[in-house]
């Protein structure tokens, strides 16, 4: 599902555009490039530690900031200490200050860093867009809530560059498509909303933020920022590294930094409101059926092939039938229990169809296809069945 979500990103930030390209960037990068960043001054949380029950905790995350969640107590917090979330290790055999690294906490310096290389041999002309999905690591100090807040995680960025005049214009372009893009996969709109950063809340780069957040069940939380970073990075890296990063634009003979606004997405975070959505619990004739109504692009798998029963008539005719899916589609084969309680385990897991291949099957070569969020069939022809498959699942 994780993957799924990444590929509709890919899909609809690069693939379908003709004004973004993709990279992928090293992971462990240069000190230099956190210093140019500002990530190694200023990436850091405010960390308090409970003098009675020694929790280390994010000052800005709790509810009452004179008081200890895990223990109770009151007025037990230390002064704060601003915390930097960035992993360093080192590059090669010697443990010295020299060969100091990071672990990158943002997917976006491996864009700017490789700006001028991307921009060149791509001939890319303003405005454009460098997008890159990948791991990123933050040393949190409170993980947790499922896969909500790691330490380990994975991003959908990317940088939009554009003249300076025209970012206000793209900032709320962007907000319009990152938010439709949760809709069209399924998110009610209801749980979404776009709520600006105020001053006080502002990354060190940016000169507007809005966040997209969802209605978590602990309450409005981030899904995505989308920022105005200015020309803040390349003015950074062209000062540190000494290469001139402004663009230059032949037709009105200028040169200039660019302005960058920046989607960025939570991989793992987008998963979880997309499984939080789709979580529905009904009755049918007097039972709870526990369904996940996935949106088809994002289920884990899109067809189980389900033999009715154990025998060997009918195993390896469906398992035939599974295999020369398996090339277009995720299946899943699953021989084991009553037809009824396999239906529900993929309702559970999110599976459009199921295709059921029974004693009859052996006579008139068709399958019964059920549909998980109807429960309605329908009875298709074996080689009507990738045909009727592929309808279906387009909705
Ligand atoms: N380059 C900008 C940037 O990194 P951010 O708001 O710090 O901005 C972007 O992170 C997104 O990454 C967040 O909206 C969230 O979805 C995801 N994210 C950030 N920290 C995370 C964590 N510890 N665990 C899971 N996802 C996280």
């Amino acid at each position: 599902m994780l993957r799924n979500v990444k590929d509709q990103w890919w899909k609809a930030m690069v693939q379908s555009r003709g004004d973004v390209v993709g990279i992928d960037s090293a992971i462990i990068q240069a000190r230099a490039v956190w210093k140019a960043s500002g990530h190694e001054d200023v990436f850091t949380d405010p960390m308090v530690e409970c003098r009675n029950c020694n929790a280390r905790l994010r000052l800005d995350k709790l509810d009452d900031p004179n008081q200890c969640p895990n223990c109770g107590k009151r007025d037990t917090f230390t002064e704060p200490k601003n915390f930097n979330l960035m992993f360093k290790t080192h590059a090669g055999p010697v443990e010295s200050d020299e060969n100091l690294v990071y672990l990158r906490p943002e997917t976006a310096q491996g864009i700017f860093i490789n700006y001028e290389n991307v921009r060149r041999t791509n001939r890319l002309k303003l405005p454009f867009g460098i997008a890159q999905i990948g791991k990123t690591f933050r040393n949190e100090i409170t993980p947790g809530q499922f896969v909500f807040r790691t330490r380990e995680f994975e991003q959908m960025e990317m940088e939009f560059f554009c003249r300076p005049e025209e970012a206000p214009s793209w900032f709320s372009y962007w907000q319009d498509q990152r938010l439709n893009w949760y809709t069209d996969l399924g998110i009610d709109s209801d749980n979404l909303r776009i709520r600006p950063h105020g001053d006080d809340e502002l990354s060190h780069y940016s000169a507007g933020t809005v966040d997209i957040e969802y209605a978590f069940p602990w309450g409005w939380d981030e899904l995505e920022g989308i920022a105005n970073r200015t020309d803040f990075d390349l003015r950074q890296h062209t000062e540190h590294s000494g290469e001139d990063l402004r663009y230059y634009d032949q037709e009105s003979d200028e040169r200039f930094f660019p302005y960058v606004i920046e989607p960025s997405a939570g991989a793992t975070r987008s998963m979880f409101a997309f499984l939080m959505d789709a979580y529905q619990e009904e009755e049918v004739a007097g039972e709870k059926r526990i369904v996940l109504k996935l949106d088809p692009r994002l289920a884990p798998y899109q067809v189980a092939v389900l033999p009715l029963s154990k025998k060997a008539e009918l195993i390896e005719p469906a398992r035939k039938i599974a295999d020369s899916l398996r090339s277009d589609y995720m299946v899943e084969f699953d021989e084991t229990q009553s037809i009824g309680r396999r239906y529900r385990r993929q309702d559970e897991i999110g599976t459009p169809l199921c295709v059921t291949f029974d004693f009859d099957s052996l006579e008139d070569q068709a399958v019964t296809i059920r549909y998980r969020d109807t429960m309605t069939q329908d009875r298709v022809s074996v080689d009507r069945l990738s045909e009727a498959i592929a309808s279906a699942l387009a909705g």
